[in-house]
């Protein structure tokens, strides 16, 4: 019987999150650390199978309506029969790393091989869109564009996709705060904030467009100590959005004490995932350390350098 099966990374911001939601420019990249696969037989019934629910698709918990609606009007465009899917994840999800969007698009580049039919990258975000917008409400399309690629991107909401190479002598430790990050509340209290302190509001953004700017000249210059300030200064921005919690605060001070370049939390906040920058692989591993004996969950290493992607 004929399988289709799909693959999709999960994606850290660098720079720009919520910004992004307003039109300012993010830079984000697929991360190599954490994946998701999909796989979709023919079956009697719709059914899912993954670490969260077994069962009917019919069934599914108000959690995963994402990847119920996406499976349904997949059903219903291409007019298939009932069929099973797998997901296997070890992207952790709600904590900033676009799980939810890499899953929809694994699902949909599984549905596509196993209707045995090409797509165009603009299909694949037309079906990923629809799915993060049950998700999250309101998404930039951040998240869906860097989980379907392989480069970094800068992003801006609307315009087309541009990658570029990172290659920028450094690397990049990601460390899970182990809270689940609250990217809808956080999306909607930025919003809320606007209303109420437009002022205080429309600077945060505007700083985080401009040091996203600067953090893409930095890393085309390999000026890592420009990238860093960026960072830290992104990340007093996304504190004054009220988007940080004291556990990312306390892990972005303690990577910071401990010799990182910059430090900031990344994705939606309010817990997720922090990432810090360091000149070494020693660095970010001696920090990695520090970190998880101070209450990170896990850790992870990426070299921003090209050398490190081959
Ligand atoms: C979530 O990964 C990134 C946010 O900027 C939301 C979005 O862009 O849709 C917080």
């Amino acid at each position: 019987m004929s399988i289709g099966t799909g693959i999709a990374t999960g994606k850290i911001i660098l720079m720009g999150e919520h910004s992004v939601v307003y039109g300012e420019p993010a830079i984000a990249f697929p991360f190599a650390g954490a994946k998701v696969q999909v796989e979709i037989t023919a079956n009697e019934t719709n059914t899912l199978i993954s670490s969260y629910y077994h069962g009917l698709l019919e069934e599914v918990p108000s959690h995963l309506k994402n990847v119920k609606d996406l499976l349904h009007r997949l059903q219903q465009d291409f007019h298939t029969g009932p069929f099973a899917t797998s997901i296997v994840s070890t992207i952790p999800s709600e904590r900033g790393m676009g799980s939810s969007a890499a899953v929809a698009v694994a699902l949909t580049r599984a549905f596509f091989d196993w209707i045995k039919k090409d797509f165009t990258k603009e299909e694949l975000m037309t079906y990923v869109n629809f799915s993060e917008k049950i998700a999250h409400g309101n998404p930039s399309g951040i998240d869906a564009a860097a989980a379907s690629g392989t480069d970094a991107i800068y992003f801006i909401k609307g315009h087309p996709i541009t990658s570029f190479p990172l290659t920028i002598d450094g690397y990049l430790l990601v460390a899970d705060t182990g809270i689940k990050g609250q990217t809808r509340e956080a999306v909607k209290s930025v919003a809320h904030l606007f209303e109420t302190s437009k002022q205080l509001a429309s600077q945060a953004i505007q700083r985080l467009g401009i040091e996203t700017k600067r953090a893409k000249e930095a890393i085309i210059a390999n000026q890592l100590e420009v990238l860093g300030e960026s960072m830290n200064n992104a990340h007093q921005a996304l504190q004054q959005l009220g988007v940080s919690n004291q556990q990312l605060d306390q892990l972005v001070s303690l990577a910071l004490a401990h010799g990182a370049y910059g430090a900031k939390l990344t994705g939606g906040g309010r817990g997720g995932c922090m990432i810090a920058l360091t000149k070494t692989k020693e660095q970010a591993e001696n920090i990695s350390r520090i970190l998880l004996s101070d209450g990170a969950r896990a850790a992870w290493i990426q070299g921003l350098g090209v050398y490190e992607h081959v």
